[in-house]
């Protein structure tokens, strides 16, 4: 798969999200898949949007022990999506088991991504409650390296830390990045963003991108004018 903008939808309902996807009717965008909708509407929104013909990014985030992510992974393989995720401090054993539990019995299996440290974590946070004594850029660049030794294809991380990661773990390691911005857009809640063009520099593989577009007054003018700043 290529560089692509997979849009974040961050949707409470499946009204809502079908309504949002109903006015893509040329293209057919890369879609993340969060917790919330996931919990509301279980499997069957999933399968719905991979029907309508939508890559789909099923961002659940596991923890746990290995095998119970091994089988739980089995079973979001069985939805077809295109990517899913762990947490990269469930270790790399969790990670090897969610990776073998992905693959299917034709060979072929989803991307698989880990999330490093969460950004709304901070280094005191992690000093003082996990007692993680280093700086939270070592931490990251530490646990994508552990998430490549485990043989999965990347982490999520902020564009800005996507140059570091491609040099400890290669230039094939998968970067997925939220945290962008049009030049001219609202920021958010968000604290470090960059624009798609400069998310293109910096080397990341795929950009999430939410509100800049699902809030849009024109969402599939917004989405093309990310794939055209992203992709070229
Ligand atoms: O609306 P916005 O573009 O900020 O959405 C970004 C998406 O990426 C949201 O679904 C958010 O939960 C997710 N995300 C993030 N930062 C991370 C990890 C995930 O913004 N570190």
């Amino acid at each position: 798969m290529g560089r692509d903008v997979i849009i974040a939808c961050d949707f409470s309902s499946k009204e809502e999200v079908l309504h949002f996807l109903s006015k893509f009717e040329k293209e057919k965008p890369f879609v993340k898949i969060g917790m919330e909708l996931f919990y509301a509407e279980g499997p069957e929104i999933v399968k719905t949007i991979k029907k309508m013909g939508h890559k789909i990014f099923l961002d659940l985030k596991l923890h746990d022990i290995p095998n119970t992510v091994k089988k739980s992974m089995s079973v979001l393989s069985g939805l077809d999506v295109d990517m899913c995720n762990v947490h990269a401090s469930g270790t790399k054993a969790m990670m090897s088991a969610a990776l073998e539990g992905l693959r299917r019995a034709d060979g072929t299996r989803p991307l698989l991504i880990a999330v490093t440290q969460l950004t709304s974590t901070s280094e005191d946070v992690m000093r003082q409650e996990l007692l993680i004594d280093e700086p939270i850029e070592k931490t990251v660049m530490h646990y994508a390296k552990n998430t490549m030794e485990a043989g999965l294809d990347g982490v999520v991380c902020s564009p800005l830390e996507a140059e570091a990661v491609h040099r400890i773990c290669g230039e094939a390691f998968l970067t997925i990045t939220p945290g962008v911005r049009f030049a001219d857009g609202d920021v958010g809640d968000q604290k470090r963003v960059t624009t798609p063009e400069k998310a293109k520099e910096l080397g990341s593989d795929y950009i999430v991108v939410g509100r800049p577009i699902t809030q849009a007054a024109d969402p599939v003018a917004a989405y093309l004018r990310c794939v055209k700043e992203f992709v070229g």
